[in-house]
C-alpha cells in the first residue's frame, strides 16, 4: 500500500469511527452537570460549603484547591499538583481561583446562618482562612446566582447593559483592595481586542502553551465525565469528538488566525469589558481579586448578564506590561479581563466529587 492509500485508509477509519461514536449513547454529561448543581441546598457542613465553593470560576477548570475544617475555621489551600506552569508561572491564577472559591463559600455560609470572614493566610505556601460566625441566615442574592453562573464562551447579541445594572454590578464587586473597572467605550474595547489578539497569537504559537492547554482539554463527553475537570469542547462552542480524534485534530485546527477571528467576533458582540484590578501584585491581592471577580460574575448572573474571560494579555509577560500602560494608573495591578453581555446559556462545566477536594 502506498502512502496516499494509507492516508485515505486512515481518514476513512477516522470518519467511520467518528460516525459510529456519534451513534453510540455516551455518558449523560448534561445530567451530571445538572446534578452537581441541583444536589446542593444551604447547610453549614464542610461538604456542602465546599460543594458551593467548587462551583466558582477557576483557571482551566483545574480546580486547584483543598478544603479543611478546624472548629469554626475553614481553610482553602492551593493544590499545586494542579498547577499550569506555562500559562500561570507565578501561581497568580491559582490564588485568584482560591479567591473565587472563598467568595462562594462565604456566601453559602451566610445562607446557612454562618456569616463568614475571609482572610489571606500566609501559612505554608499561602491560602485562605474563613472564620464562620453565627447569626440569623443572610441569603444574599449573589448566593442564588452560584448555581446559575457559568462562563459563556459564545457570540453575544450585542445589546447594551443598562447603566443602573452596570453601577450595581460594579458596587457588588468593590472590595477594599480589589474591584472591577467597567469599559463600554467601543474605541477602548477595540484597543483591548488588539492586545488580546497579539497575546493570543503569542500563546497559540508557543508549543509549551499548546501542550499544556491540550492536557486540560476534554474533547468527548466520556472523557469529560471521567475526569470531571478541564475544558470540555462543548463549553467553548467546539464540536465534541472521540478523545483520540480531538487530540489528533487539535494540532491542525487550533490556529492563531482561527482563534483570533473567534475572539474578535466574541468581543465585538459583547456589551462591555470588566477589568479586575487590585492594589498590589502579591498573593493576598490575587486572592482578593478572585473574590471581586467572582462577585462581579455572580452579580452579573443575578441580572441575567453573561460573562467570559479574555485574559490573554495578562498571561504573556510583555503584554501584561503593555496592558498596565494602557490602564494608565501605576497604582493598579490588573488581575483578570472579562467581557459581558447577553446570550443564551452554554453547556455547564463539571466539577470533581467534593470528597476529592477535602483534605
Ligand atoms: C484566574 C482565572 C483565569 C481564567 N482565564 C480564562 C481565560 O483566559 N479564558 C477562558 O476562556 N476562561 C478563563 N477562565 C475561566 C475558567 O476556564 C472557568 O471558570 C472554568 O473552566 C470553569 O467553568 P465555569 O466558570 O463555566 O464554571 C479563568 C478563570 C479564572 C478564575
Amino acid at each position: 500500500m502506498n502512502r496516499r492509500n494509507v492516508l485515505i485508509g486512515a481518514g476513512m477509519a477516522a470518519t467511520g469511527g467518528a460516525a459510529l461514536w456519534a451513534l453510540s449513547p455516551g455518558p449523560d454529561y448534561d445530567g451530571l452537570a445538572a446534578s452537581i448543581r441541583e444536589s446542593l441546598t444551604p447547610a453549614d457542613d464542610l461538604q456542602t460549603l465546599a460543594g458551593y465553593a467548587t462551583l466558582a470560576a477557576n483557571s482551566h477548570n483545574t480546580q486547584p484547591w483543598l478544603f479543611a475544617q478546624d472548629g469554626s475555621a475553614i481553610s482553602i489551600a492551593p493544590d499545586f499538583t494542579r498547577e499550569t506552569p506555562v500559562v500561570d508561572a507565578n501561581h497568580h491564577h491559582v490564588f485568584a481561583s482560591l479567591g473565587c472559591a472563598a467568595e462562594n463559600l462565604a456566601l453559602a455560609a451566610g445562607a446557612a446562618g454562618k456569616p463568614a470572614a475571609v482572610a489571606y493566610s500566609d501559612r505554608n505556601e499561602g491560602g485562605v482562612m474563613i472564620d464562620l460566625g453565627s447569626s440569623r441566615t443572610v441569603r444574599d442574592p449573589l448566593f442564588d446566582a452560584i448555581t446559575k453562573r457559568q462562563c459563556t464562551r459564545s457570540l453575544y447579541d450585542g445589546r447594551a447593559v443598562e447603566t443602573d445594572d452596570l453601577a450595581s454590578i460594579e458596587k457588588a464587586a468593590a472590595l477594599s483592595g480589589a474591584r472591577v473597572l467597567i469599559v463600554t467605550d467601543p474605541k477602548k474595547i477595540e484597543e483591548v481586542l488588539e492586545m488580546v489578539v497579539a497575546a493570543n497569537t503569542a500563546q497559540v504559537e508557543d508549543p509549551a502553551f499548546r501542550a499544556e492547554l491540550k492536557q486540560w482539554l476534554r474533547f468527548s463527553p466520556r472523557r469529560a465525565v471521567e475526569a470531571r475537570d478541564g475544558l470540555y469542547s462543548a463549553c467553548s462552542g467546539n464540536p465534541t469528538l472521540p478523545d483520540w480524534l480531538g487530540r489528533l485534530l487539535f494540532d491542525f485546527v487550533f490556529t492563531a488566525k482561527g482563534e483570533n477571528d473567534r475572539y474578535a467576533a466574541w468581543i465585538r458582540s459583547s456589551a462591555g469589558l470588566a477589568i479586575v484590578v487590585s492594589d498590589a501584585n502579591d498573593k493576598p491581592h490575587w486572592v482578593e481579586a478572585g473574590m471581586a471577580c467572582q462577585r462581579f460574575a455572580l452579580a452579573a448572573t443575578a441580572l441575567g448578564i453573561r460573562h467570559a474571560f479574555i485574559n490573554q494579555p495578562l498571561e504573556v509577560p510583555e503584554k501584561r506590561l503593555e496592558f498596565g500602560r494602557w490602564l494608565g494608573d501605576d497604582s493598579l495591578s490588573p488581575d483578570m479581563i472579562l467581557r459581558f453581555g447577553h446570550a443564551e446559556p452554554m453547556p455547564w462545566s463539571l466539577r470533581r466529587p467534593v470528597d476529592e477536594v477535602i483534605a
